[in-house]
């Protein structure tokens, strides 16, 4: 069987993509023009070649850097329209999307600017491609706690906007534990949670374990490292917690796209899924990091199904709208199998 078209076409969930990153060069550039700011690079070209990250931090220096040229609602309807359109052609039928509103509170735009904006297209996109949508604010970790609790405030009278709260930016020296307060305020607003725990940081498995005992997440984003703690995964495999990978977001950042580990996650009975993270920077989508996956993984039909399944699982939708997906994906499925 060719298991590129397969998975082309596979029905798919998206859970880690955070909208600033998908900001693409050419996007940019009429952005840049239309609001009178100045770019370093000079064509998009150019752009690109200065991607050059090795780690979390380089790369997000570029990626706030990035974040310049939105200014106004309709900057963020058209990022937002943009991506979801790229989502519908790679038969991504559900997306949960990140946004960063401490990364354009800081620079004079208003929080209700940036969730209107990225709104509008969730709308048009549900009525237009048939991509559903739900939305996660997510903070900024290396901002202060008070800073994360006013944003918190600030999304109380868009509560029926959001879903769920994530964290974010660099790691280093930002423990989960700092946002505690915040997060259990955010779980009593009815929303859900989730953390980044990047690859190979610092005390990873101490905020791994934070994450899951002491926040409580309802998800953990990456979290690759949670191999290396049996006692861990046992008690992410007892909650039934999604882990969203992202394999090409690791191979800048840590030199690996990571298939042994999810290949390793499948098989502890974990619950990995596949995400794109930062598809402008990384230059590939979802579709591109099932296919590099599969290239150096050698996966078998069989995982690469557990893991498009697993993103309906792990997402935050009710549970008749999960099942309700994973049919059209097993129809899918049962269909290409018999051709
Ligand atoms: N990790 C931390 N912060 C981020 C990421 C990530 O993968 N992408 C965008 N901001
Ligand atoms: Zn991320």
């Amino acid at each position: 069987m060719e298991l590129r078209p397969f998975l082309e076409k596979l029905p798919k969930a998206e859970l880690h993509v955070h909208i600033e990153g998908t900001l693409e060069p050419e996007l940019s550039f009429a952005l840049a023009q239309k609001n009178n700011v100045s770019l370093q690079a000079k064509t998009p070209q150019e752009m690109i070649a200065a991607y050059n990250f090795h780690d979390l931090p380089s790369f997000l220096d570029i990626y706030y850097a990035g974040m310049s040229v939105l200014k106004d609602e309709s900057d963020f309807y058209q990022l937002t329209m943009h991506y979801l359109r790229k989502a519908a052609t790679q038969n991504i039928v559900y997306v949960e999307l990140f946004f960063d509103p401490q990364a354009h509170t800081s620079r004079g735009v208003s929080f209700d600017t940036v969730i209107n904006g990225i709104h509008r297209a969730r709308s048009d996109a549900a009525a237009e491609l048939s991509v559903q949508t739900n939305l996660i604010l997510c903070f900024l970790r290396d901002m202060s706690a008070e800073s994360a609790m006013e944003h918190l405030m600030m999304a109380q009278p868009h509560l029926d906007k959001i879903i769920g709260v994530g964290l974010d930016s660099d790691e280093k020296n930002n423990p989960p534990a700092k946002f505690s307060a915040v997060f259990e305020k955010a779980r009593s607003m009815g929303l859900k949670l989730t953390m980044h725990c990047d690859v190979n940081q610092d005390n990873t498995l101490e905020h791994i374990r934070q994450v899951i005992e002491d926040i409580g997440v309802d998800r953990i984003d990456h979290g690759v490292n949670i191999l290396e703690s049996e006692a861990l995964c046992n008690l992410a495999r007892e909650k039934k917690l999604g882990l969203t990978v992202c394999p090409v977001s690791n191979r800048f950042v840590v030199q690996s796209l990571t298939s042994a580990e999810i290949k390793k996650m499948l098989q502890y009975g974990l619950m990995p899924c596949i995400n794109s993270d930062d598809p402008s920077y990384f230059r590939a989508y979802l579709n591109e990091n099932f296919i590099a996956l599969q290239e150096e993984g050698d996966f078998t039909v069989k995982e690469l199904v557990t893991l498009a399944e697993n993103s309906f699982k792990a997402s935050w939708l009710p549970d008749a709208q999960k099942q309700a997906y994973l049919a059209d994906l097993q129809d899918y499925v049962s269909e290409y199998q018999e051709i």
